[in-house]
């Protein structure tokens, strides 16, 4: 019985370790270039952010400005959200900097060659 009970265990263990479900590959498929990512996502999330408290000193007085109602509060969450998950989409494999030929909007990277390349290690668009 207790030989018994023993095998009983042993096979039971035996097919849930056989049955471990092996992760199906991801597939990517990016539409977007980075610069469309940067332009879409993390630029209007972090401006929003970075927006979102000031102060305004004039002849008239002080003006502070920052999130006060659940409202305000819950669209600083939002675009927060928006800016840490698109670091994910920075990282998915065979994303594109850019259209091949495409000029950037941010003069400073007008003259970096090579950034229409892949960003996935294979070509001087590469991104660490
Ligand atoms: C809050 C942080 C960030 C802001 C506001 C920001 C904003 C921008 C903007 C406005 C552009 C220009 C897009 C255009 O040319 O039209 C850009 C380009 C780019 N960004 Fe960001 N970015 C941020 C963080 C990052 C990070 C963390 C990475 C990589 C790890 C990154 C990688 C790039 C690359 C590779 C380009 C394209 C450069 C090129 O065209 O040569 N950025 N970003």
């Amino acid at each position: 019985m207790r030989t018994a009970l023993l095998v009983l265990i042993t096979g039971v263990v035996g097919v849930l370790s056989g049955c471990k479900s092996q992760a199906p590959p991801i597939d990517y498929a990016p539409m977007g270039t980075l610069r469309d990512v940067m332009n879409g996502v993390v630029d209007p999330s972090a401006d929003f952010l970075w927006n979102s408290v000031s102060t305004v000193v004039t002849a008239k007085g002080t003006e502070r400005k920052e999130p006060r109602t659940d409202e305000d509060w819950k669209q600083a969450h939002n675009h927060a959200v928006a800016l840490v998950e698109a670091t994910n989409l920075l990282l998915v494999p065979g994303r594109h900097i850019a259209r091949p030929g495409e000029k950037s909007g941010q003069p400073r990277f007008r003259a970096i060659p090579g950034r229409h390349r892949r960003h996935d290690g294979q070509g001087p668009g590469h991104v660490p």
